[in-house]
């Protein structure tokens, strides 16, 4: 039948172009309905927790984990609700992952302490795990001057509604000092739950330790 498509290559290259250009629009349309997608009750991620997001990212914690609960019946009885596309929305990029080797993320809920012992010692805390520890995240210091502009960019590009009480009222501060004071206020709240005495010592000098960045991060997905 399309025989006649196939010796004449102009009316080909038309109908492949047509065929993968409506294929195209059909993934990116839906990304231009903002308004519509979050679901409701999302907020956009504070600089602090972008920070976090960042070493998850650094970390590549997503080689393990995945943050994506598809809706069969063995995932929704362990890990909750199945994800929907709504609660995506401010993330930039997915983390959704394709492995397994540890648990679904998405709605992980542990209390700051739980994650605290858990990161520095696996074991520790469940036995005969194989994730490894991550003791470098309790000296190194966040990088909140980087996760400030990638929050300038998405609010630029994306509409990303920071300042806005309708999406809970996270501040986009107004320059790198204000969010740098925003975000060791938030990290405060945090460290008051961390018992580690090198976290704290930090946390009164100024400094946010990495982990309390991650562990903001981790409470976004409750
Ligand atoms: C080598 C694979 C591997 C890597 C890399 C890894 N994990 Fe894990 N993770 C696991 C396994 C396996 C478990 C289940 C056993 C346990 O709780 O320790 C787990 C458990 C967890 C849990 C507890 C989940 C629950 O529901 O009890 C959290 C939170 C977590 N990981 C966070 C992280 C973060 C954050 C990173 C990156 C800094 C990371 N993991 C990197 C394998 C990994």
């Amino acid at each position: 039948m399309f025989h006649w498509l196939e010796k004449n290559p102009f009316f080909f290259a038309v109908f492949v172009f047509v065929t993968i250009a409506f294929a195209g629009l059909v993934e990116i349309l839906p990304n231009f309905a903002q308004a519509a997608r979050p679901i409701v009750g999302l907020k956009p991620f504070s600089v602090l927790e972008l920070a976090g997001k960042n070493i998850y990212l650094k970390e590549n914690c997503n080689a393990c984990h995945s943050q994506l609960i598809r809706p069969f019946k063995s995932e929704t009885d362990r890990y909750g609700h199945f994800s929907l596309s709504g609660e995506f929305a401010y993330d930039r990029p997915f983390v959704w992952g394709s492995k397994r080797t540890g648990p679904d993320l998405k709605r992980i809920n542990r209390s700051t302490d739980w994650h605290e012992s858990h990161m520095k010692d696996p074991q520790g805390t469940v036995k005969d795990s194989i994730m490894p520890p991550y003791p470098w995240l309790f000296k190194k210091v966040a990088d909140i001057d980087t996760a400030y502009a990638e929050a300038l960019t998405v609010n630029a590009l994306f509409n990303t509604p920071y300042n806005n009480a309708e999406f809970g009222d996270v501040k986009l501060p107004a320059n790198k000092d204000a969010a740098n004071a925003l975000a060791l206020t938030e990290a405060k709240v945090i460290g008051e739950d961390i018992k580690d005495p090198v976290v704290k010592e930090a946390l009164n000098q100024g400094k946010i330790p990495e982990i309390v960045a991650l562990i903001a991060y981790l409470n976004t997905r409750k």
